[in-house]
């Protein structure tokens, strides 16, 4: 079979073959998990979990013990994929990695695409624990996934004026009311990583309007435009960014995943409501 496009980029469609033939019916909901959202994959009923390694050009993440599962069921009466584990740029995979779960989402047949993951907090006040839901996005990860050759059907220049559907936006916010969790909005900025960010950097960030940072999601996004999905973005402020909390107060990686453990019972509901609210 063949699974590869000219110029080395795996092909949707495969990887869509290969999932219906585990899981015939057509997920109209696609949920990216990051940081914090982990638990939300083992909350399906009737779920089949397929590794990505049995997915052609699904990339598989090189953190220990996270070889990446995409996991497709019913979920508060939605048939629902969640790609549980994210190919990021700094791992070293190149965009069309990156991005492939998505075009793979689309491929499914995928309506609305829900991306979360865990961000430094840049707006004063904001709390390690709190979710923010994103209402647009600053692109500096040095690069646009839609870079190189064009998929079939797609369109080269795709508009981002709304790239974050308010529709959903404010389905995600009715979603954390239900949940009782505290939803803050804003903008979020994507950096390559994987080192954090300068003080300096931060104080810059500010300026440009950026209320929280993180090192994935705006290529998803990019992408899942251009396939004509609709994209909700929610982050997780697993920490207060650079230098904000005084200079002695260093960001670490044990931080982030720790507030991301305890934040993960209200990210589930969350999601849960996001879910049942798409009926
Ligand atoms: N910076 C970048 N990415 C992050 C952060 C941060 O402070 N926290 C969680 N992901």
């Amino acid at each position: 079979m063949r699974t590869r496009r000219a110029g080395g980029i795996p092909d949707p469609r495969a990887a869509a073959r290969a999932i219906r033939r585990l899981f015939p019916a057509r997920p109209r909901i696609g949920i990216v998990l990051g940081s914090g959202f982990g638990p939300v994959a083992g909350a399906m009923a009737d779920a089949v979990s397929i590794p990505y390694s049995r997915v052609p050009g699904l990339a598989t993440g090189s953190v220990p013990g996270h070889p990446g599962r995409l996991v497709l069921g019913s979920w508060e009466g939605q048939t629902v994929a969640v790609l549980a584990g994210r190919s990021h740029y700094y791992e070293g995979f190149e965009w069309p990695q990156v991005t492939f779960g998505i075009r793979v989402l689309a491929e499914l047949g995928a309506e609305e695409v829900l991306l979360t993951n865990a961000a430094g907090g840049i707006r004063r006040g904001w709390k390690a624990g709190d979710f923010m839901a994103i209402t647009d996005h600053i692109n500096l990860m040095g690069g646009n996934p839609l870079r190189g050759a064009l998929p079939e059907g797609r369109e080269r220049f795709v508009d981002m004026t709304r790239a974050y559907d308010p529709g959903l936006l404010a389905r995600t916010k009715a979603a954390a009311r239900l949940a009782k969790v505290r939803m803050r909005e804003g903008v979020y900025l994507a950096v390559p990583g994987p080192s954090f960010e300068t003080p300096a950097e931060i104080r810059a960030f500010a300026t440009l309007g950026a209320d929280a940072v993180g090192m994935s999601t705006a290529p998803e996004a990019i992408v899942a435009r251009q396939c004509g999905l609709r994209v909700a973005g929610i982050s997780c402020i697993t920490n207060v960014a650079a230098g904000l909390a005084g200079p002695h107060q260093e960001v670490t990686h044990a931080e982030v995943l720790d507030v991301a453990r305890q934040v993960a019972e209200g990210a589930r509901r969350l999601v849960a409501e996001w879910v049942k609210m798409a009926g």
